[in-house]
């Protein structure tokens, strides 16, 4: 049998309590499915690292965890101690960019018994799968992008400048990305966010390039929105989207936007993907570590869970992905009364929705 190895990273925060919850899911489906994982647990990439080592990684991090399979992460971020983009370009970031995770799969459905804020015109609100959408959010360059600097500093001139960056390699390969995953849907259907009306040199030329890459694929229907009024669409139709693609920024605001439309950003996953395989893929949370809630053992794990099943339909095993999918719909479905954390209306604690879920799917759901 063949042993995949996965490096652990739980991070900050709630990071370190959904992960465990994450990991018990794993383990079952493992067992269920006859899948070999092998776990290594590694302590960087959180601020209790940094306070030790004075750096959010050790010096050797890339022979470390680039040799694994694939990578299962937290979240990462400590503000009252570390500045945000010290401790986040000090670690995911730079995974991201050494691993060449080009993609990040935020996938955002209304699941059963989760309501959406969003209320129809008439009155009536969205049924489960009705809004069922793939955020594609190009996660290597654009608006995250380190050219750039400060000058003047201290002075009235004080100045400071930050590129943007696109490349026709980069823009082109998350494009084609969500172009065959939109063909391989049923509704075939491709949204791209730009902001091309006053952002007048990188945007148009993203418009071009879905242009192009959409000539090539005369079975998809492709629109267009500046990000502004897309995020109106979101709140007002989000049903009407089926795969989005968008810049690192916009991307990353799409992501959020569009979990909160299905009920709570708690049961999101993303995939941040190398494709190719070339170097291990990373499989998170969309949340952060929200210092707001941690150390209470309230934060929802199904993101986390989420995730994970992510990162085994990416291993090769798609059934497993499936189960633990519909583990995690059972345990929110109302008729079953499962337990829920506050985020989504319960009182129920993280580890009793973590040992729901690897029961569910141990029954086989
Ligand atoms: P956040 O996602 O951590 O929290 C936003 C809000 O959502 C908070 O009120 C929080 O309590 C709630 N929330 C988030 N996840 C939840 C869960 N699983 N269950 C229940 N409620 C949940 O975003 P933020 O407050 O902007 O950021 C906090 C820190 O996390 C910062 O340091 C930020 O940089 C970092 N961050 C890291 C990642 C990451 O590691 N990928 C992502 C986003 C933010
Ligand atoms: C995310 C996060 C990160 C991002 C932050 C923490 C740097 O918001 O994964 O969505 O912007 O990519
Ligand atoms: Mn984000």
């Amino acid at each position: 049998q063949r042993v995949h190895r996965i490096a652990v990273i739980p991070g900050d925060g709630i990071g370190t309590e959904v992960m465990p919850e994450g990991l018990r899911v794993l383990q079952a489906a493992a067992e269920r499915f006859g899948i070999g994982l092998a776990f290594d647990h590694f302590d960087f990439a959180c601020w209790p690292y940094y306070e030790r080592h004075g750096q959010m990684l050790p010096d050797d991090w890339r022979e470390r965890i680039g040799g694994h399979d694939a990578i299962f992460f937290g979240a990462v971020g400590w503000p009252a101690k570390i500045p945000d983009h010290v401790s986040l370009w000090g670690s995911l970031l730079q995974f991201r960019r050494a691993f060449d995770q080009y993609v990040n799969l935020r996938p955002a459905r209304l699941m059963p018994g989760v309501r959406s804020p969003l209320v129809r015109r008439d009155g009536t609100p969205r049924a489960p799968g009705e809004i069922d959408m793939l955020i594609v959010r190009e996660n290597t360059e654009g608006e995250y992008s380190s050219i750039g600097g400060r000058m003047f500093e201290g002075t009235e001139r004080e100045l400071v400048v930050q590129e943007t960056v696109m490349t026709r390699h980069g823009v082109d390969r998350v494009l084609r990305y969500a172009f065959e995953l939109a063909r391989s849907r049923p509704r075939k259907h491709l949204t791209s966010a730009t902001k091309s009306n006053g952002i007048a040199i990188t945007m148009p030329y993203w418009d071009e390039r879905v242009r192009a890459m959409a000539a090539a694929y005369p079975d998809v229907q492709v629109d267009q929105y500046h990000i502004d009024i897309l995020t109106a669409h979101f709140v007002q139709r989000p049903e009407a989207f089926d795969v989005v693609v968008a810049s690192n920024l916009f991307g990353d605001i799409l992501s959020d936007l569009a979990p909160a439309c299905t009920g709570t950003i708690g049961i999101a996953p993303s995939a941040n993907l190398n494709p190719e395989r070339r170097y291990p893929s990373l499989f998170e949370p969309v949340h952060g570590s929200a210092p707001d809630i941690a150390g209470r053992g309230i934060a929802n794990p199904i993101g986390q869970i989420w995730s994970g099943a992510l990162m085994l339909d990416f291993l090769g095993y798609r059934q497993a992905h499936d189960a633990i999918v519909r583990a995690i719909e059972v345990v929110l479905d109302p008729a079953n009364g499962g337990p829920r954390t506050p985020d989504l209306g319960g009182h129920a604690r993280t580890a009793d929705v973590g040992r729901a879920v690897a029961d569910a799917l141990r029954h086989g759901a």
